[in-house]
């Protein structure tokens, strides 16, 4: 394995990313992790990235000892990299200039430059530089504004860029990770996403044997491929439950009904629509109806569940599409507390509730690893590529009190709007794309009348992660037609208004 510390920076689980898809198993540990949390990894190199703090603050973290001791390739990245020098004794100071952004790098002959031009772009994000390198290290690599933009001690076992190499930013950046862990730290390839599927299959059959295992599946991505692969593994073994909270798209419960029977998996459909709606009457407050939803589904659920269990005995599992950044996420709030803006914990407390034992096949897995996976097993590519929908569904996309009228409206605007995205195809060159209710209502005229009606705000984003977010400038033409379609079709929308605001200040959802 290859074992990436991490230093807080927003690149770091690209790093974990950018490696595993050369074709060598990474996993992330925050950078004070303990030493058997690092041995347990059988690591074979390590890399240490970026982050936020200055070396000579107090209480910046640091590489800790039992890392040098293991004697295996070390790879700093911008702060890894400071750090480094820092532990050997070199000097690290304030830049006189902040870097960000493209630098030319000019490099010496090296196996971390192997197969790679005299010079090329990187990508440079920091205000701290190395001043004076420490005893028996040398440059490999400078820039401009950088002299010690790429280091190395004399054994070779020791690296530091101060250039981000996992950000796409950086020309052979891929390339530069890549030699590191083949070349300096001859590490042989062992990730590959066919393998791990056969592996996996193997596992659950191993541990389930001839149990059952049921599985709460949204529609969304990563509970259908979970879905897939428990079919491949144990068959019918494996029961697949899908709510409907009446809360989802236009027509998405029959898609879902129509895309399983295609594949030949059987899913149990629960309507639990007017629950649902009873529970949310007369909440306005977003947190409030997170907190319902999610309550009302767990409930729902353990239902289902204890019926299931009743009618077949031996179901003993319940498999969940956890994916590895919800893992690190979570390990990382554990850890501090960070301001509660949404929580998008949507069936938090569900396993602690249900008596079965806990499958997260992707635990490890990052969202386009699991969407490979996804592909490899034939999941169709409208479901791969769907857009993320959040838990709480429709109900935070009409602002305030949520009515069976608005349910109505909404979907089919956000209907029209995605349909119209996917005729002009602009559905898969934006992240994120959703119509949103808005109980207020203004002045219209159509023909002779004046009309009074309501407000449908259209949001659509550029995103990576959902973390930070652009708003996509989609062409004008296309919006006019939109929003005509949809006060020309929909009943009680007389205007339609498109949200130019990014995240940060504002986040996706409007709730
Ligand atoms: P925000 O609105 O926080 O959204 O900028 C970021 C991403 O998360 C989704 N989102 C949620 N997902 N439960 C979820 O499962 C939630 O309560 C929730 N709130 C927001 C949102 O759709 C976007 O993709």
């Amino acid at each position: 394995t290859v074992v990436v510390l991490d230093y807080g920076s927003q690149y770091t689980q690209l790093i974990v990313r950018r490696v595993r898809e050369k074709g060598y198993y990474a996993e992330l540990l925050p950078w004070d992790a303990s030493k058997e949390e690092v041995q347990n990894l059988n690591p074979v190199a390590i890399i240490l990235s970026g982050g936020p703090a200055s070396v000579f603050e107090k209480d910046a973290p640091f590489v800790p000892d039992y890392i040098l001791e293991l004697n295996i390739p070390i790879l700093g990245i911008c702060y890894g990299l400071q750090s480094l020098v820092h532990k050997f004794g070199g000097i690290v100071e304030k830049s006189p200039k902040r870097e960000f952004g493209h630098a030319v790098l000019k490099v010496k002959d090296d196996p971390l430059f192997e197969g790679l031009p005299k010079e090329f772009d990187v990508w440079m994000s920091h205000s701290d530089r190395v001043e004076k390198l420490p005893e028996g290290f040398f440059v490999i690599g400078e820039s401009e504004n950088s002299p010690y933009a790429a280091i190395r001690n004399k054994d070779g076992t020791i690296y530091g860029v101060q250039f981000h190499p996992e950000v796409t930013h950086t020309s052979f950046g891929d390339k530069i990770l890549e030699n590191f862990v083949s070349k300096v730290a001859s590490m042989e390839k062992n990730w590959k996403m066919s393998d791990f599927i056969e592996e996996k299959i193997n596992e659950i059959r191993k541990v389930v044997g001839n149990d059952k295992v049921i599985l709460g599946l949204s529609g969304g991505v990563d509970s259908s491929v979970v879905a897939l692969l428990l079919d491949k593994a144990i068959g019918k073994n494996s029961i697949p439950i899908f709510v409907d909270t009446g809360l989802l798209r236009l027509n998405e419960r029959q898609e879902v009904e129509e895309n399983f029977r295609k594949l030949g998996i059987d899913i149990v459909v629960v309507d639990a629509k007017e629950r649902f709606l009873n529970n949310l009457k007369g909440v306005e407050d977003p947190e409030e109806k997170r907190k319902i939803i999610g309550h009302t589904f767990i409930d729902v659920f353990y239902e289902t569940s204890m019926k299931l269990l009743e009618k077949y005995g031996n179901i003993k599992y319940l498999a969940q599409g956890t994916l590895y950044p919800d893992i690190i996420e979570s390990k990382v709030s554990e850890r501090k507390a960070a301001a509660k803006i949404k929580t998008h914990h949507n069936v938090g407390g569900l396993p602690e509730k249900l008596p079965f034992k806990i499958i997260e096949p992707f635990r490890y897995l990052f969202k386009d690893e699991v969407r490979k996976i996804g592909k490899i097993l034939g999941l169709p590519d409208e479901m791969i590529n769907r857009h993320p929908f959040p838990g709480p569904g429709l109900a935070v996309r009409i602002i305030g009190e949520v009515t069976n009228e608005a349910i109505k409206i909404l979907q089919h605007a956000d209907h029209i709007f995605i349909e119209e995205l996917k005729k002009n195809d602009l559905y898969d060159k934006v992240w994120q794309a959703f119509a949103v209710f808005l109980p207020i209502r203004s002045v219209g005229v159509m023909g002779d009348y004046r009309t009074y009606d309501n407000v449908i705000a259209l949001r659509a984003v550029n995103s990576y992660d959902g973390m930070t977010a652009d708003w996509s400038k989609l062409p004008h033409e296309f919006l006019n037609k939109v929003a005509k379609r949809i006060v020309n079709e929909v009943d009680g929308v007389n205007r339609v208004v498109y949200d130019i605001t990014s995240k940060p200040p504002a986040t996706i959802e409007w709730e």
